[in-house]
């Protein structure tokens, strides 16, 4: 089962490659067969040429102007006893037969197409060409032909056709049984040789694509770390190279899901652990008035619903910021950008928070720019952003502090700085506080409705505008968290 797939791949391979063999080699035959065919016919007129001419030497065809058919039939049967592979034609100045001497007379031509003849007589016996065959119509043999002349008139041609039809048929015999035998073993050794060598390159590249189909596999039942170990100068460099590559994808996506999935699951505990403590608080102080119904004095009564009313405010803000947040998250927020002043949100922010500010004789301070700032953000969401840090500013500073939201405009940019005198952030936590559910330093007196939340909101909400929050903080002298967002009119 291992290898079985490559496997009927290699014998796929093999028995077309084989075929491929029969075919060149039965192509090379053929054409060694003809090209030999054509030697033979080619060496046979170059041999021959002049016969006709020395039959005209030997007898005159033409007495005063008439055929003496006895004497040229005389010549002719003694050269076809000599050489039977002749057969001698004289022809008329038009190319008629006048006279043959051929063996069971199956002349069925009556005339011979002068064009090769003169050709033939004017290259005188050079060139290789092929005249008509008077006893097989359509077919073409090696010839020798002289003109006959009177007054140095052509009257009448000599044409001897080289290749008799016997002659013909027992050399081609000869020659293709001994083509054949010569092609035959040489085909069979060519293909031989081939088919070793070509079995033993595919033998060789197929062990390769074992190895892979084995490391593949290997990949595929969850052994992640297997890789093709790539060669200097292997043939199939490019597939291993490819094949890691992917591996390594499929291996960093599923890490990454699964750090995704962690996250979830840890979010998930948060959130129920987040949640289960004030649930728990509520469920046991409506579950002491209840008992206790006749036993409470006003002032406990007052005391547990206050408890129970703080516990639900922070149940109410920690659903609401994990939902932001998720959304956020999600990716289902998009930053709806519009023009505003950035002076008139501050300002509107500040007085919301005065109350709170006076409460521990904080001063909170907006410089007054009578250059108002135009600038391209989205207004609800920069909102946030600010209330969320003035919230931490007030939340962390001592009474008697102050807090300082800055606005400073350059060409292209609008910085927007919170300040404030609080107890400032230690150097370790700083990589952490944009994290969500971190809630910082222990020196802070934090009461319950931190939910750690705030800042990881901030971060997201300037991601979504490309913009990145900078921090500074010195320990009990202040920390100042400052970003910038674009002006409108260069945006
Ligand atoms: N201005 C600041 N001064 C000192 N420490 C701060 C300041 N702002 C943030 N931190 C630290 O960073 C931590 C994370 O802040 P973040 O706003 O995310 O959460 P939180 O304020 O504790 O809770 P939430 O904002 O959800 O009510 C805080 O718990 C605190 O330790
Ligand atoms: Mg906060």
């Amino acid at each position: 089962m291992k290898n079985s797939s490559s496997s009927g791949f290699f014998w796929k391979i093999v028995a077309l490659f084989t075929g491929l063999l029969f075919v060149v080699g039965f192509a090379y035959v053929f054409i060694t067969v003809n090209l030999a065919e054509k030697y033979a016919q080619e060496r046979n007129q170059r041999l021959n040429a002049d016969i006709a001419k020395n039959i005209i030497a030997e007898v005159k065809p033409y007495v005063e102007g008439q055929l003496d058919t006895t004497a040229t039939d005389d010549i002719m049967h003694h050269m076809m006893a000599i050489n039977p592979s002749l057969e001698v034609y004289i022809l008329d100045a038009a190319g008629k037969i006048l006279n043959y001497v051929a063996p069971y007379k199956k002349v069925k031509l009556e005339s011979v197409d002068l064009v090769p003849v003169e050709d033939f007589i004017r290259t005188d016996g050079e060139k290789y060409i092929e005249g008509d065959d008077p006893r097989n119509p359509g077919q073409y043999k090696v010839f020798s032909a002289a003109p006959i002349k009177e007054n140095n008139v052509t009257i009448a041609y000599i044409y001897v056709v080289l290749a008799s039809e016997e002659y013909v048929s027992a050399s081609e015999y000869v020659l293709n049984s001994y083509v054949l035998k010569l092609g035959g073993r040489a085909i069979l050794i060519t293909f031989l040789s081939a088919l070793l060598l070509g079995i033993l390159a595919l033998w060789l590249i197929t062990k390769n694509l074992n190895k892979i189909i084995t490391i593949v596999k290997k990949f595929q039942s969850g052994e992640m770390s297997a890789r093709i170990p790539v060669k200097e100068g292997g043939g199939i460099n490019d597939l291993a190279i490819t094949f890691n590559d992917m591996a390594d994808t499929i291996v960093g996506n599923i890490e990454n899901l699964k750090s995704m999935e962690n996250l979830r699951r840890e979010l998930v505990g948060n959130v129920s652990h987040d949640l289960r403590t004030p649930l728990s608080v509520i469920h046991g102080y409506i579950e002491t008035l209840m008992i206790k119904q006749n036993q409470l004095t006003d002032p406990e009564r007052d005391k547990y619903l206050k408890i129970i009313l703080e516990s639900t405010h922070k149940l109410k803000k920690l659903v609401e910021e994990l939902f932001e947040l998720s959304k956020l998250e999600a990716q289902q927020v998009t930053a709806q950008k519009e023009p505003f002043f950035i002076q008139e949100l501050i300002h509107d922010l500040c007085q919301k928070f005065e109350l709170l500010a006076s409460e521990k004789n904080i001063v909170l301070k907006t410089a007054h720019n009578p250059n108002k700032s135009l600038v391209f953000a989205d207004v609800s969401l920069i909102e946030r952003v600010l209330q969320n840090l003035i919230d931490n500013a007030l939340k962390f500073t001592p009474e008697n502090g102050e807090i300082s939201v800055l606005v400073d405009s350059s060409d292209q940019y609008v910085e927007i700085q919170v300040s404030d005198t609080g107890p400032g952030i230690p150097k370790e936590q700083i990589p952490y506080i944009f994290d969500r559910y971190h809630i910082g330093d222990k020196r802070v007196s934090l009461d319950n409705k931190n939910t750690g939340l705030g800042l990881a909101i901030v971060k997201k909400i300037l991601e979504i505008h490309n913009v990145t929050i900078n921090l500074s903080s010195k320990l009990d002298k202040g920390t100042t968290f400052s970003f910038q967002l674009p002006q409108y009119e260069n945006s």
